[in-house]
């Protein structure tokens, strides 16, 4: 498979957009269900960071345009032509850039309140969903498609991002404080990770149409590179659960450099995972649709 400059460069604006969307998303809703466990400072560095990270998002969906436009022309001219820019908007980018960037604009303004509004809440599922306006999942026969990949965004979202403030919470110097967000978080991941896996898997077996299209396929043999990448972000996470988050309820001080160690390879995993995605809905064709 080539991978021409124009197709590399919708891969990496694409990771950049789910990056920053999946990450606004999620963290406005750990910045919901932990409020009452944070201490100001990092309830401000949070709210920055959704913000900085919604506008990230709007800027990756308009950059994606533009190489859209760019990739039809083969030339960097083709970005500034507006017959070609209208061309793209119409061919996908309307839909799911209009619903992200409403759903944004809800995320920012209840972020405006002490407590994150229910209708931030809101607008964080807009977002996280609004990748399952296009794609491969909208062409497929079967209806429920759709609606499995917003189940898996939703999932997404809420796993990766809590990572970042998970990160900021434990910079706090009292281990209690670092102890009760992270068990909260853990308690709840463990029902949205799992029905957050069975969708994607359910969806990945109705792309892919045979389990053999698993190493036939330039799609399949993308999949299993994703696969291998969740697998170890799955490893981290049992690792949290399972061993640092007990020894952080019981004040063992030691845990929580592990635990950053351990975050900051989950970020890195994420960042690699979303960069298959990328890859996986840019440049290879689901079989099933073949
Ligand atoms: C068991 C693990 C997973 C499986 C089997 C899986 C499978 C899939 C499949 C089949 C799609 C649809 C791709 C297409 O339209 O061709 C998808 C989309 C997506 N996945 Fe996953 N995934 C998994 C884990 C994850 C994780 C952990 C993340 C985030 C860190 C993630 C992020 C995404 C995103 C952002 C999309 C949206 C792509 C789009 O339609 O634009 N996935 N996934």
């Amino acid at each position: 498979m080539a991978l021409s400059v124009w197709d590399a460069l919708a891969i990496g604006s694409k990771t950049v957009t789910y990056a920053a969307t999946l990450n606004a998303a999620g963290a406005a809703w750990f910045l919901r269900y932990c409020h009452g466990l944070l201490v100001e400072a990092h309830r401000r560095r949070i709210r920055r960071i959704v913000f900085a990270l919604a506008v990230l998002s709007l800027c990756g969906g308009a950059v994606q345009l533009l190489i859209t436009a760019g990739s039809m022309r083969g030339a960097a001219a083709g970005m500034l032509d507006g017959s070609l820019l209208h061309l793209a908007w119409q061919a996908g980018a309307a839909r799911d850039n209009a619903v992200r960037a409403a759903g944004l604009l809800l995320v920012a303004v209840g972020m405006l309140s002490q407590r994150p509004a229910w209708f931030a809440m809101l607008g964080a599922a807009m977002a996280a969903t609004s990748f399952a306006w296009t794609g491969h999942a909208r062409l497929l026969e079967a209806d429920i498609s759709p609606f499995l990949l917003g189940v898996h965004l939703l999932g997404a979202a809420f796993w990766l991002g809590a990572l970042a403030p998970l990160l900021i919470v434990s910079g706090h110097g009292d281990i209690s404080r670092i102890a009760a967000p992270t068990a909260r978080f853990g308690a709840a991941a463990i029902y949205v990770v799992a029905g957050m896996m069975a969708a994607a898997l359910w969806l990945l077996s109705l792309l892919l149409g045979g389990v053999a299209q698993l190493w036939s396929s330039d799609y399949g043999r993308i999949a299993l590179c994703k696969l291998g990448f969740v697998a170890v972000l799955l490893c981290c996470a049992a690792f949290n659960k399972l061993r640092l988050t007990p020894r952080l309820l019981a004040g063992d001080a030691g845990a929580v450099s592990s635990l950053r160690t351990s975050l900051q390879l989950e970020l890195m995993l994420g960042v690699l995972i979303l960069a298959a995605t990328a890859a996986l809905t840019t440049i290879a064709g689901a079989p099933a649709l073949d």
